[in-house]
Order: structure tokens, then C-alpha cells, then sequence
């Protein structure tokens, strides 16, 4: 497997591993009736699946299996949820900002830069919905 092919997977499984912190809080807040912690959480999730999906879709296009992980829980209940939200929001920034400086191929780096945007938005305002629904055409994926 390629380096990139590498570096795609382990991206994957960390924001599979964000799919499932959010969602455990979104349930939280919602179970707490906590309506708008539940909306920001849902929204943030609703992002982080759709950089799972973005990865997914480029490991495919380069005939990769995209791998499995076995799926621990995350998080520990909404008390401090914003801490470790921001905490982990910034892992995955300087993850990102790394695997930009490994990752040469056009098509690819579309797609990180692309997430890192949204990580940084997710970063600073804890909310989400910075992902569109469909990937964004750029200067280097060659369409
Ligand atoms: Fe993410």
C-alpha cells in the first residue's frame, strides 16, 4: 500500500473515532434536553461523517480497501464536552497540516485541504455544517 493509501486510512479511522465522539454527546444532550448543545453536536457530526465519506470515496478511487476499525467508545458524558471537543478538534488540525506536507497528489490534497477548513471551523466555534454535501470542485483535481 502507498504511503498516501496509508495516510488516507488513518485519517479515516480518526474521523471515525470523531463520528462516534459526537454522536455519543449528541444522545447525551439530547437524553439532558439539552436542545441547542444537541444541535451544535448533530451538526458537528453530521461534518465529521462527511469527512469520513470524502476519504472513503478517494481510498475507492485509488483501489484501496478503506479498512476497519473496531469502533471503542469515545467521550465520557456532556460535562467538559467543549474541552475535549477543542482539544481533539486541534489534533486533528495539526494531522492534517502534517499529512498536507506529506501528500503531493492533486486529487488528495484537495480533499485535506478541504477538511482542514472545516476542522478549523470546528476548532474555533465548536459548531458545525462547514462541510458540503458534495465534494468541491478545485484548481488541482483535474476536472
Ligand atoms: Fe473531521
Amino acid at each position: 500500500m502507498s504511503e498516501e493509501a496509508t495516510l488516507l486510512r488513518e485519517g479515516r479511522l480518526r474521523e471515525r473515532a470523531q463520528t462516534r465522539f459526537y454522536r455519543r454527546l449528541a444522545g447525551d444532550a439530547e437524553l439532558a434536553g439539552d436542545l441547542a448543545a444537541a444541535e451544535r453536536l448533530n451538526d458537528l457530526l453530521a461534518d465529521e461523517q462527511h469527512h469520513v465519506s470524502r476519504l472513503t470515496a478517494r481510498l475507492l478511487e485509488m483501489g484501496e480497501a478503506p479498512g476497519e476499525s473496531a469502533g471503542a467508545q469515545e467521550g465520557r458524558g456532556l460535562e467538559g464536552w467543549e474541552e475535549e471537543a477543542r482539544r481533539r478538534e486541534a489534533d486533528e488540525i495539526g494531522w492534517y497540516e502534517d499529512a498536507l506536507k506529506r501528500v503531493p497528489d492533486g486529487p488528495t490534497r484537495s480533499i485535506l485541504r478541504e477538511i482542514l477548513v472545516s476542522e478549523r471551523h470546528h476548532y474555533e466555534q465548536l459548531a458545525g455544517k462547514w462541510m458540503p454535501a458534495a465534494p468541491q470542485g478545485s484548481e488541482d483535481d483535474g476536472r
